[in-house]
C-alpha cells in the first residue's frame, strides 16, 4: 500500500533524536529548529519524560474515560500554577485541531448560536468547524463550507462589531500570534477591545494557544501579555513534547452537560503523564525564564544581518522576513547545513520554532551557518 501524500516531504530519515539534535540513518545531526512544527517544549528524549512514560507504560497506557483518572486530575491542578486560571475545567483531547473543535463546539451549545468570527491568515486545524474558521480555501471542502464564519483582519475591530450586530454569533476565535500565517499580533488595545465586544454581545472568547502556549512565547500563553481573560483557552502542541494530547480549558461560567463533549483517547493515562512531565520540567528547568534569555540572545544576534528585514514573533515563536521568497534558503540550511526550520504563509519568512531547551551556542550556529547561506 503507498502512503497519501499530502505534505511535502525533506529527503530525510530520522532514526534518533536527543535534546536539540535529530539524527538521519547515516547518524549525521541536525539541529532541530523547527521542533517538529512548534511541538519539541522541554527536548527530544528528556531523561525524565522518558523514564516517567516507562514507567507509566509498565503500570497502565490506557484505560478510557468511564474510569476515575487521578493523573488527569494532577494535570488540571499543576496546569493552575501556570495558567492562572484557578476556576477553570479542563476537557482533555488529542490534538490541536480537536481542541478547537471541541471549544467551538462549547460555545454553540452555551450560547445557542452558530455564527464563528475568526481573522484573516488564521490557522485551526483541519476537522469541521476548526477549519472553517481557518482562512484558508484550498484546506476547506464543500463540506465544511456549511459552516458560517466571518473572517476579519487582526485588528479591525469595527468589522467584528458590524458582524456580533448582525446577531447568531456564537465565538471570537483567534491566534494572539498567527502561526501558520506568518507571526502577526496585534496591539494589546485590540485583545483587550476583543474581550469587551466578546461581553457585550454575550459570544465566547476562545484563544487558540495550540502553537503560542505551554511557554513557547516566554510566557505560559501568549495572551497573556495582554491582560485578557478569555472564556475558552486551547492547548496542544508543546503539550506532550510529541506525545499527542489537546485540551480546552474552560471558564467556570460555562456549564458541563453529560454528552456535550467526549473522546475514547483523551486524556489516556499516558498522555497526561507526557503533559504532567512537560510541565514539570518547565518549573525545575526554568525553562520560560531561558525562553525569553535565549530569545533576546537569538534577537540581537539577528538583527545584525542586513538582509533581515524584520523579526516577528515572541520568545521561541520566531519569524526572520526577508526581501525574497526563503524556499531555496531554507534548503539549503537543511540540506548543506543540517539545520531544520519552519516556512508559513508568509513566503518571504523563515520561522524558528525550537525546542526550549535550546542553548546561546545553538543560535551561534545557525547564525553562522544563515551568514554562509545567505545570497
Ligand atoms: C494555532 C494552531 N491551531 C491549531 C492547530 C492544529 O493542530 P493539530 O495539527 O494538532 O490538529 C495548529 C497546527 O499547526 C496551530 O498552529
Amino acid at each position: 500500500m503507498s502512503l497519501f501524500p499530502v505534505y511535502p516531504l525533506l529527503n530525510i530519515h530520522l532514526t534518533k533524536a536527543k535534546d536539540v539534535y535529530v539524527y538521519d540513518q547515516e547518524g549525521t545531526a541536525y539541529l532541530d529548529l523547527y521542533g517538529g512544527h512548534a511541538v519539541l517544549s522541554i527536548g527530544h528524549g528528556h531523561p525524565k519524560y522518558k523514564q516517567n512514560l516507562k514507567a507509566q507504560i509498565d503500570a497502565i497506557g490506557f484505560y478510557s474515560n468511564s474510569v476515575q483518572n487521578k493523573i488527569q486530575e494532577a494535570l488540571a491542578e499543576k496546569l493552575v500554577s501556570f495558567s492562572n486560571c484557578p476556576d477553570y475545567q479542563l476537557f482533555l483531547c488529542n490534538s490541536g485541531a480537536e481542541a478547537n473543535e471541541n471549544a467551538l463546539k462549547l460555545a454553540s451549545f452555551h450560547t445557542q448560536a452558530s455564527r464563528v468570527i475568526a481573522f484573516k491568515n488564521g490557522f485551526h486545524g483541519r476537522t469541521s468547524a476548526a477549519v472553517a474558521a481557518t482562512d484558508n480555501s484550498k484546506i476547506n471542502a464543500p463540506l465544511n463550507a456549511q459552516q458560517q464564519v466571518d473572517f476579519f483582519e487582526l485588528g479591525d475591530l469595527d468589522g467584528v462589531e458590524k458582524s456580533l450586530k448582525k446577531g447568531g454569533v456564537c465565538a471570537i476565535i483567534f491566534e494572539c500570534i498567527q502561526g501558520v500565517g506568518g507571526l502577526d499580533e496585534a496591539a494589546s488595545e485590540f485583545y483587550k477591545a476583543l474581550e469587551q465586544l466578546a461581553k457585550t454581545y454575550n459570544v465566547l472568547l476562545i484563544a487558540d494557544e495550540v502553537q503560542s502556549g505551554f511557554g513557547r512565547t516566554g510566557d505560559f500563553f501568549a495572551f497573556q501579555k495582554h491582560g485578557i481573560q478569555p472564556d475558552l483557552i486551547t492547548i496542544a502542541k508543546g503539550m506532550g513534547n510529541g506525545f499527542p494530547i489537546g485540551g480546552v480549558l474552560i471558564a467556570p461560567h460555562i456549564q458541563a452537560k453529560y454528552g456535550m463533549l467526549g473522546t475514547t483517547f483523551g486524556g489516556n493515562h499516558l498522555a497526561c503523564t507526557a503533559a504532567l512531565s512537560v510541565l514539570e520540567v518547565l518549573e525545575e528547568e526554568k525553562l520560560m525564564q531561558h525562553v525569553t534569555e535565549v530569545s533576546n540572545y537569538f534577537i540581537s544576534e539577528a538583527s545584525k544581518i542586513p538582509q533581515i528585514k524584520k523579526i516577528k514573533g515572541r520568545g521561541l515563536m520566531l519569524g526572520l522576513e526577508f526581501d525574497f521568497p526563503i524556499a531555496k534558503l531554507r534548503e539549503q540550511l537543511v540540506y548543506t547545513h543540517h539545520i531544520f526550520t519552519g516556512n508559513s504563509n508568509n513566503k518571504n519568512l523563515l520561522r524558528i520554532l525550537p525546542p526550549l531547551t535550546i542553548q546561546k551556542e545553538h543560535v551561534d550556529t545557525f547564525i553562522s551557518a544563515l551568514k554562509i547561506a545567505l545570497p
